[in-house]
């Protein structure tokens, strides 16, 4: 069923006074939906922690309607964060800034920079339009599970403790957004996300990719990470049926993700098809691992995907959602790892 993109004006105002009075607003964004508190207020900020169940000293996201308010929470703009966000702003690329003076450290998690977001979702839009400042969040998921792409994704997680959601339907995009960071006048690369590394050198030039000595901590850097809670193994692209069939033996229910149709049936496999490209893959991957993670199987498998840039965003998540890798019969690995 289609939802509305906006919010009512009595939602919004709800969510404004709600964030006012330091509670905890789940919202959607074209990437996630975030779990969003008051970022000038550290006592707000700290209910997203104990929500979420995450270390204190993993920094959020703050989220402005546009660069406007930049000057509260930066001390300085470097050349190409300036360009970037000309270019990707309001969407889904997340800057990591010199942090203003006056920046909470439960903002930061006691680091010299600042994570800052525009996001382009019209809700998110109207939200924080109407808030008229930042709103700190992360994504609407307990610490360390895959992120919600719907409303009833945040009420799964969380129940009824989170009192206000606005529904804006399933996020466009799916995945996290694009995390870079800034040495100099060089931009490194700290998370994939749909706004492609290509896309990211067009306006830059080069990109650092991966984390460097001298880099803020790594976004989503935990080993497993984005994981649902059934064991998931990825397997060599040629080899998802014969594995299915082993894995499925003598009964035991297995849950498959694939990018195709099965090439013949198994009995007691969940086989979801989700397709070759990688926009709609990515758009589906929580809330098909999510539907995996539900359907009472052993272990979930996902059929290693393609190389290249585009699968980038669609690869890091896969490979942190993984509890172990499969090696193809030819002993090399299912799945190039990034660099
Ligand atoms: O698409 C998104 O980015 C979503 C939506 C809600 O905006 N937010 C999101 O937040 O994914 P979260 O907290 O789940 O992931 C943000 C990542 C964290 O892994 C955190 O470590 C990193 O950004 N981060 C935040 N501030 C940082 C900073 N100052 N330096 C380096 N990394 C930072
Ligand atoms: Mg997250």
């Amino acid at each position: 069923m289609a939802r509305n993109v906006r919010a009512t004006q009595i939602e919004i105002e709800a969510a404004v006074e709600a964030l006012r009075d330091g509670e905890l607003v789940a919202f959607p964004t074209e990437t996630v939906y975030g779990l969003g508190a008051n970022a000038q207020n550290p006592a707000a900020v700290r209910k997203i922690f104990e929500a979420k169940g995450r270390p204190a000293n993993h920094p959020v996201i703050v989220h402005l309607d546009s660069p406007r308010y930049l000057h509260r929470w930066v001390r300085e703009l470097p050349e190409p964060a300036n360009r970037l966000a000309e270019s990707f702003w309001p969407g889904p690329l997340t800057l990591v800034l010199p942090r203003a003076p006056q920046v909470h450290e439960v903002i930061t998690g006691g680091q010299d920079t600042i994570a800052i977001r525009v996001p382009a979702h019209p809700m998110a839009q109207q939200l924080l339009t109407a808030f008229g400042g930042g709103i700190a969040a992360p994504s609407a998921n307990r610490y360390g599970r895959v992120s919600p792409t719907r409303a009833e994704h945040v009420r799964e997680e969380f129940g009824e403790s989170i009192r206000i959601i606005l529904d804006g339907g399933e996020c466009q995009l799916g995945l996290e957004s694009t995390i870079v960071s800034f040495e100099g006048e060089q931009v490194r690369l700290l998370r994939p996300g749909s706004v492609t590394a290509a896309q990211i050198r067009g306006v830059v030039g080069d990109l650092l990719l991966g984390v460097g000595v001298h880099s803020p901590r790594v976004p989503g850097g935990a080993p497993t990470h984005y994981a649902p809670a059934t064991p998931l193994t990825i397997v060599p692209a040629g080899e998802i049926d014969a594995q299915a069939d082993a894995a499925s033996s003598g009964g035991r229910r297995v849950a498959v993700l694939a990018q195709r149709l099965p090439l013949r049936s198994h009995q007691t496999v969940t086989w979801i098809n989700a397709g070759r490209r990688p926009e709609s893959y990515a758009r589906d991957l929580y809330s098909n691992l999510r539907t995996l993670d539900k359907a009472g199987c052993q272990r979930i498998l996902v059929q290693g995907i393609p190389d290249g840039e585009r699968w980038d965003a669609v690869r890091d998540r896969l490979l942190r959602a993984a509890t172990s890798i499969a090696a193809s019969d030819d002993g090399s690995a299912s799945m190039a790892v990034l660099p």
